[in-house]
C-alpha cells in the first residue's frame, strides 16, 4: 500500500501519547487516501470523514488539556488553529456530502501539509514546556 504519509522521528514532541496520537492520525489520512485512490464507494468516504473528524476532535482535546494543566502561554492561539482545522474538515464535508465537492489529490495534499506543519512548527512549540525536565 502507498502510503500519503510516513512517521519519521523528527516528528516526535518526545511524549509517547501525543505521538501516537499523531501516528494514529497519520493512519486515517493514509487509509483516506487509500479509499481516494481505489474506490469512489460514499458511504466508505462518508465513514472515513466521520473517523477523522471524531479523532481528530479527539486528539486535540486531549493535547488542549495537557497544554491547560501546564499553563502554556500560547494555548489560546493553538486552541483557534486547531479550530480553524475542525473547520475546513466540516466545511470539505459538508461540500461532499452536498455532492458540490469531489475528494481528490489536492484534499489529499491539504490534509497531509496541514498535519506535518502542525507538528513540526505549533507542536514542537510547547515541548519545553510539557517536557519540563529536558532544559
Ligand atoms: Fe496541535
Amino acid at each position: 500500500m502507498k502510503r500519503l504519509i510516513s512517521w519519521h522521528d523528527s516528528f516526535s514532541v518526545n511524549n509517547v501519547v501525543i505521538d501516537n496520537q499523531h501516528k494514529k492520525l497519520i493512519d486515517i489520512i493514509n487509509n483516506f487516501y487509500e479509499i481516494v485512490r481505489s474506490s469512489s464507494d460514499k458511504n466508505e468516504i462518508a465513514r472515513i470523514f466521520d473517523e477523522l473528524k471524531s479523532y481528530t476532535n479527539y486528539h486535540f482535546k486531549a493535547e488542549e488539556s495537557m497544554l491547560e494543566k501546564v499553563n502554556y502561554v500560547h494555548l489560546e492561539s493553538h486552541q483557534l488553529l486547531h479550530q480553524g482545522f475542525i473547520d475546513k474538515l466540516l466545511e470539505l464535508e459538508t461540500k461532499y456530502m452536498q455532492g458540490k465537492f469531489t475528494v481528490n489529490s489536492e484534499m489529499m495534499g491539504f490534509l497531509r501539509n496541514w498535519l506535518i506543519e502542525h507538528i513540526m512548527t505549533e507542536d514542537k512549540r510547547y515541548m519545553k514546556f510539557i517536557n519540563v525536565n529536558e532544559e
